[in-house]
């Protein structure tokens, strides 16, 4: 049986009701509170895995469901009247039970919720998101109306520079005249929003999942919660990623799906930057808690139409790669996967650094062609100092550079009058080989 920390903020008749079958259940009571603010201090100070509040607006409100979303806290409310209840779904939450219910219906929610996925699921199937099942991204859709594409960063466990790549693609996509937003979905070490220098108080894209879940994730609740970066040589959106991932119950693979297919709805392009683990997280079976943050990138790397898959040029960076790769190949095909490796020198890899990484992937990996990204300490720390893209803060930089050649041969649609002019000369386009 699982054991929870829990804060309790509830009228005092619903909290006497339920506490002598809390603590027959061996669940400890780590706080109490009787409103929102006291609630968010509990929150501050120390770490319950649940919060069970009344659903009233006096302690149920928005702040408070970021903050739990912030911190990976289960939230569950208990509703007195229906206008309780009313309060609770319009704020997004799910997790709504009756305040008479029996303390067994509260802890079936509690463990059904984050051990069994399917008990607090919506019912109705997720939007059927269509393919390209091409390697180019942007190519036009069969059948239903055209939508954005989605192209999903991912990479080994080692920081091979995911969040640089998405950063920096979304970048270049949008300052080629595209509707772009960048989502952070890598629940173990979200990092667009300091990247970016941004705020990530509340995460976004945990709250765009909640949102989709209710099947109210609009254009302008889109545009509320998402944040602009701002550029002259081209904005994007940005849906933030979570700071605490610890236990994360909220980013079902469902909720994913369904928000990924909104974004799509939204904007040309969606860059999504992924989390390193393609374990599913019903393999996970050790920790009755272990969160369900690998549905995530999962999610992400089914539902998109291009991945780009990126390592660490150097011998230890390019082993990881090489064997994530074969756990690539069993979640997606990989004809729709670019790889990237990333920080190439030969200071780590010896005489010849593009030649041994080109070869080594061809020999160990199958894998024909790749991109070369140099390592460039300049741009990158440029960059991160002013918490811009490398487009604004080091534009001339060798990485940028070789970005957006990526992003333009890639991902982006050929403009008819090149290939016109071109036909028959394709090798600018080619991703870089041996040959
Ligand atoms: N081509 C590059 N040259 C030098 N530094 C890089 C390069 N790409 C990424 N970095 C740096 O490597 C670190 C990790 O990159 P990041 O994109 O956050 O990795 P990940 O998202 O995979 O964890 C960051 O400090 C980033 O600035
Ligand atoms: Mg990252």
């Amino acid at each position: 049986m699982t054991v929870a920390a829990l804060a309790l903020a509830l009228p005092r008749r619903t909290e006497d009701r339920l506490l002598a079958d809390i603590v027959e259940h061996g669940h400890a009571i780590v706080a109490r509170a009787a409103t929102v603010s006291d609630l968010l201090d509990v929150l501050s100070e120390g770490t319950p895995d649940v919060v069970i509040a009344g659903a009233a607006r006096d302690t149920l409100s928005a702040g408070l469901i970021a903050a739990c979303d912030a911190r990976g806290i289960r939230l569950i409310a208990l509703a007195e009247t229906d206008a309780d209840r009313r309060h609770a779904v319009g704020l997004g939450l799910f997790e709504v039970l009756d305040a008479s219910a029996a303390w067994s219906e509260i802890q079936s929610l509690i463990i059904g919720g984050i051990v069994i996925p399917s008990r607090i699921e919506d019912p109705s199937p997720p939007v059927a998101a269509s393919r390209t099942g091409s390697a180019r991204a942007g190519t036009a859709r069969t059948g239903t109306a055209r939508t954005g594409t989605v192209i999903a960063v991912w990479g080994p466990a080692g920081s091979p520079g995911r969040t640089t790549l998405a950063i920096n693609i979304a970048a270049e996509i949008a300052a080629a005249g595209h509707t772009v937003v960048l989502a952070d979905i890598d629940t173990y070490s979200g990092s667009v929003a300091p990247t970016l220098g941004m705020l990530d108080e509340a995460p976004g894209f945990a709250a765009a999942c909640r949102l989709a879940g209710s099947d109210s994730l609009t254009r302008s609740e889109l545009e509320r919660i998402a944040q602009r970066y701002a550029s002259p040589s081209g904005a994007f959106w940005v849906l933030t990623g979570i700071g605490r991932p610890s236990r994360w119950p909220e980013l079902s693979g469902e909720r994913v799906t369904r928000t990924i297919d909104a974004l799509r709805h939204w904007v040309d392009y969606v860059v999504l930057d992924t989390g390193f683990s393609l374990e599913s997280d019903e393999e996970i079976s050790s920790d009755l808690f272990a969160p369900r943050r690998n549905a995530a990138t999962l999610a992400g790397l089914r539902e998109c139409d291009h991945v780009v898959a990126c390592g660490l040029a150097d011998p230890v960076g390019m082993s990881r790669f090489l064997r994530a790769w074969v756990d690539l190949a069993e979640v997606i095909t990989t004809d729709r996967v670019s790889v990237v490796m990333n920080r190439v020198r030969s200071s780590a890899v010896g005489l010849d650094p593009r030649g041994q990484v080109v070869q080594a992937l061809r020999r160990f990996g199958g894998i024909e062609s790749a991109v070369l990204v140099p390592q460039d300490q300049q741009g990158a720390d440029a960059a991160v100092l002013a918490g811009r893209t490398l487009r604004d803060a080091a534009p001339k930089s060798p990485a940028r550079v070789r970005i957006r050649r990526f992003v333009r041969a890639e991902l982006l649609p050929v403009p008819a009058q090149v290939i016109t002019r071109r036909r028959g000369r394709v090798w600018w386009r080619r991703a870089e080989t041996a040959s």
